[in-house]
C-alpha cells in the first residue's frame, strides 16, 4: 500500500505499552499510527487530521474514552472510536456502544484479543468511508426529485438518497426504519440495485408472516429427510441469495432462537441446513427492515442488541409522508398520471378542496395509503379533475357528510321551526358516525 492511501489510525492509551504495542501490530498490518498518551492530545490530533479510526482507553487521563467520544459527536468528528476497556469497565464500554462507539474491546490484549480488533478496524474503516461518501454526495443529490424507484425531492428523502449511495457500493447491513407503507422495501431495493451485487439476486422474506419452523426452513433450508415429509433438500434464503442480497422484513418480529441462529450466520458468513452437518459459505449483503419502536424492541428483548449491532452497521431512517410536505404534491401527481394512464381516464390534476384536503390529512398509512387513495380517486372521478369527496378515504367522506348535515341542521331548523324535534333526533347518530369515523 502506497504511503499517502494507507488509512490513518490514533491509539489513545495513558499505558505505554499498549500504545507501543498496538503501534508495532498496526503499523505491521499496514496503517499509518499515532499515538496520543491522553484523550486532549487524542482530541486535538483528530481535530488537525483525517483519522478513520481512533482506538481509545476508557480510563486515561484529562479527557477519558467517553468523553472523548463525546467530544467527537459534538464537534462533528466522523472517526470511527473503538474502546480499550479493563474488565471492570465492561459496562461503561457497552454504554459507549450505545451512545455511538464502534465496538469495544477488553484487555488483556492477548492473541485472542488482537485478532479480534485485527477483523474490527478493517469494518469500522468502512463505515469510516461510507460517511465520507456521503457527505461527498450530498450536494451532488441536491436537485433529485427521482432515485431508483423512489420518488421523493423533500430534504429528508434526498438524505436518504444519499446514504444509499453512499453505502451501496459496500456490504454493509442496512436496518431500514419508518412506519408502514414509507417505502422500506424500494429503499432496500434500491441498495441492491445501486451496488455491485445488482446482477445478484435479491431475495425478500417477511419474518413476521410466517411460523417459526417455515420461517427457520426458508431462511437457512433443509436437508433430505429433516423432519417427517422432507423428501428433497431445500436450500434457504441465504443459499438462494448468495452473490446478491437478502432483505428480512420486520426483523424484530422474528422469534428470538432464529435470531441467535441469524446472527451466528452473519459472523461466520455460513448457513448449516436443517438436519445438516455442513456449514455452507455464503456472500450475502443484508437489509433488514422494521417498523417497530427500535428502543422498545431492544429494552423488551424482541430484537437482540447483538444481533441489531451487526444488523444496524447502517442504520437508514424513511420519515413519514406528513413530516415530508413537498413530497406529497409530487407522489399525488406523479400517481395520478399513473392511474389515469392505466385506466384509461383523461385527469388533468386535483381541485383546490381536494388540494387542501391532502395537504391536511395526516396520511397514517405513508405513501402507501396515498397511492391507493389517489388509484381509488381516479376511478371514482366523474369529471376532468379529481375532488375532495373522491380522495377522502370512505370512513372520513361519511364523517364530513355527516357533519354538513348536522352543521346544517340549526339553519333549517330556523326556517321550519315545526320540524326541530325531528332535526335533533336526525343529527344525533350523525354525530356519533363522526366519532366512529375518525377511529
Ligand atoms: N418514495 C416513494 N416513491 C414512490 N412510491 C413509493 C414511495 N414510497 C413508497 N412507495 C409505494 O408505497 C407502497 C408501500 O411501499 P413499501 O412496501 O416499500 O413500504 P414499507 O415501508 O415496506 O411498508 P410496510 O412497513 O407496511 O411493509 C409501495 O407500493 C411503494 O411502491
Ligand atoms: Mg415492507
Amino acid at each position: 500500500m502506497a504511503a499517502s492511501t494507507k488509512h490513518r489510525i490514533i491509539v489513545a492509551d495513558d499505558e505505554h505499552a499498549i500504545t507501543q504495542g498496538l503501534s508495532a501490530i498496526l503499523s505491521d498490518e499496514g496503517y499509518d499510527v499515532s499515538i496520543c498518551a491522553d484523550g486532549q492530545k487524542a482530541l486535538d490530533e483528530l481535530q488537525s487530521g483525517d483519522y478513520g479510526v481512533v482506538l481509545a482507553d476508557l480510563m486515561m487521563p484529562k479527557v477519558d474514552g467517553l468523553s472523548l467520544l463525546k467530544a467527537l459527536q459534538d464537534k462533528g468528528i466522523p472517526t470511527e472510536c473503538i474502546i480499550i476497556t479493563g474488565q471492570a469497565t465492561v459496562d461503561s464500554a457497552v454504554q459507549a456502544m450505545r451512545e455511538g462507539a464502534y465496538d469495544y474491546i477488553e484487555k488483556p490484549l492477548n492473541s485472542e484479543k488482537l485478532n479480534r480488533l485485527k477483523a474490527l478496524i478493517p469494518k469500522a474503516l468502512e463505515k469510516y468511508a461510507i460517511g465520507q461518501k456521503n457527505r461527498e454526495l450530498a450536494s451532488r443529490l441536491e436537485t433529485l426529485t427521482h432515485y431508483g424507484e423512489l420518488t421523493g425531492q423533500s430534504e429528508e428523502m434526498r438524505a436518504v438518497y444519499q446514504i444509499i449511495d453512499a453505502v451501496a457500493p459496500s456490504s454493509a447491513s442496512v436496518l431500514i426504519l419508518g412506519e408502514s407503507g414509507t417505502g422500506k422495501e424500494l429503499v432496500a431495493r434500491a441498495v441492491h440495485s445501486k451496488s455491485d451485487r445488482a446482477k445478484g439476486p435479491f431475495f425478500a422474506l417477511n419474518c413476521a408472516a410466517l411460523p417459526k419452523d417455515i420461517l427457520e426452513n426458508e431462511l437457512f433450508g433443509h436437508e433430505k429427510g429433516a423432519f417427517t415429509g422432507s423428501i428433497n433438500e431445500k436450500p434457504g434464503a441465504f443459499e438462494m441469495a448468495d452473490g446478491g442480497t437478502i432483505f428480512l422484513d420486520e426483523v424484530a418480529e422474528m422469534p428470538t432462537d432464529i435470531q441467535v441462529k441469524l446472527l451466528r450466520a452473519i459472523e461466520s458468513r455460513s448457513v448449516r441446513r436443517l438436519g445438516g452437518k455442513k456449514e455452507i459459505a455464503v456472500d450475502i449483503r443484508i437489509v433488514a427492515a422494521t417498523n417497530m419502536d427500535l428502543q422498545k424492541a431492544l429494552e423488551e428483548g424482541e430484537l437482540r442488541e447483538d444481533l441489531y449491532y451487526r444488523l444496524a452497521v447502517v442504520e437508514l431512517f424513511l420519515p413519514a409522508l406528513r413530516e415530508r410536505v413537498s413530497d406529497i404534491q409530487l407522489l399525488a401527481n406523479e400517481f395520478l398520471l399513473r392511474f389515469s394512464r392505466q385506466n384509461s381516464k383523461q385527469l388533468t390534476g386535483f381541485d383546490e378542496d381536494a388540494w387542501a384536503w391532502i395537504h391536511a390529512y395526516h396520511w397514517p398509512g405513508n405513501v402507501r395509503e396515498l397511492k391507493n387513495a389517489v388509484e381509488r380517486a381516479v376511478i371514482m372521478a366523474r369529471g376532468t379533475v379529481v375532488t375532495a369527496q373522491d380522495i377522502m378515504p370512505r370512513h372520513l367522506r361519511l364523517a364530513a357528510a355527516a357533519a354538513a348535515v348536522a352543521a346544517a341542521a340549526p339553519a333549517s331548523d330556523k326556517a321550519a321551526p315545526g320540524k326541530t324535534a325531528a332535526g335533533k333526533t336526525a343529527a344525533k347518530p350523525k354525530s356519533k358516525t363522526t366519532r366512529t369515523g375518525k377511529r
